[in-house]
């Protein structure tokens, strides 16, 4: 596995690949739902290229990025040993030198409601990087996990927008045996967060079967009902519970598919989010429970 650091090497090693290229974007400390992305396009990609980049211009100055979690060497042997051919690591001053200046914004519901309206320039830094990586990488297609389904669909429409040649695959999100979503940010809870934090699952699926049992019901009833749910775990503070559709973002008026349940909340310091999906053909779309063991906790 190559393991390159700067934009001239990255650049210089592009010219030597062939096949059709994979690439899989991460902020590192890499957990089964990072891993699961990988092996899907290992089985895909002639050439496999991964990405460990702590995106500093997409946390807000109050955010976690100072005490983000970080394992550099235990990510290598992880991508190491998944077959990974090449991976990015660039610094900071690499991908933002002096004098940077041209960002990607997206506008619009997509980048303004729900994650966009907690984090206002977020989606900002995510294009802006998620762009500087495609740019450089080129790749043939490029994996994203449901976890983050509005990133997910900010990158989906910038790839539309801007007319890049990529196919852009999205996987379901990759749940511990509770349900909880995996995620790098489950490393800061205690063992009692920890425990508090498998009720936004519980409040996921307390909606779909809400739903099930009446596709008809308004929107804000079953949004009322994950509320409920929520509120009896005292250590959690709710951010949002919406139902959105799954490609505009706007709120729904009635339960039409695509939909998403989408929820964030907060855990003492730490702010989770998670989502199911209700999908054009009807179906649920809630993620997956890893077969394999956690990499980190
Ligand atoms: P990061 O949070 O490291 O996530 C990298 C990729 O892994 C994203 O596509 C995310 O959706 C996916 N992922 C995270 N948890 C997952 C889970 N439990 N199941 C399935 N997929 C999961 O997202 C970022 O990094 C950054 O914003 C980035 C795109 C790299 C730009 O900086």
């Amino acid at each position: 596995m190559q393991i390159i650091s700067t934009i001239q090497e990255l650049v210089y090693a592009r010219t030597q690949w062939s096949g059709p290229i994979g690439f899989v974007p991460t902020m590192g400390y890499l957990h089964e739902g990072h891993l699961a992305l990988y092996r899907q396009a290992r089985t895909e990609n002639k050439t496999l290229v991964g990405s460990i980049f702590v995106n500093p211009i997409q946390f807000a100055p109050h955010e976690d990025l100072n005490r983000y979690p970080r394992n550099l060497a235990h990510d290598l042997s992880t991508l190491e040993s998944l077959g990974v051919d090449v991976v990015f690591t660039p610094s900071v001053a690499e991908m933002y030198p002096s004098g940077f200046t041209t960002y990607v914004v997206p506008e619009g519901p997509l980048a303004t409601q729900a994650e966009g309206a907690t984090r206002p320039n977020h989606f900002r830094g995510v294009a802006t990087v998620v762009l500087k990586l495609f740019q450089l990488v080129r790749p043939d297609t490029v994996y994203f996990g449901q976890k983050d389904a509005q990133q997910t669909a900010v990158i989906t429409r910038m790839i539309q927008d801007f007319n890049l040649p990529i196919a852009l695959h999205a996987l379901p999100t990759i749940r511990e045996d509770d349900g909880l979503a995996m995620s790098s940010r489950n490393s800061y809870l205690t063992v009692s967060q920890r425990h508090a934090a498998t009720v936004l699952y519980q409040a996921l699926q307390t909606g779909r079967l809400a739903i099930e049992a009446d596709p008809h019901s308004h929107p804000e009833e079953i949004v009322q009902t994950m509320k409920n749910v929520l509120a009896r775990e005292s250590e959690i503070r709710l951010d949002y519970i919406e139902i959105r559709d799954a490609n505009t973002f706007l709120t729904l008026e009635t339960l039409q598919p695509p939909a998403l349940l989408l929820i964030a909340a907060w855990i003492g310091k730490t702010r989770l989010i998670d989502n199911f999906v209700l999908q054009a053909n009807g179906t649920w779309n809630t993620g997956q429970f890893t077969e394999h063991a956690a990499s980190h906790m």
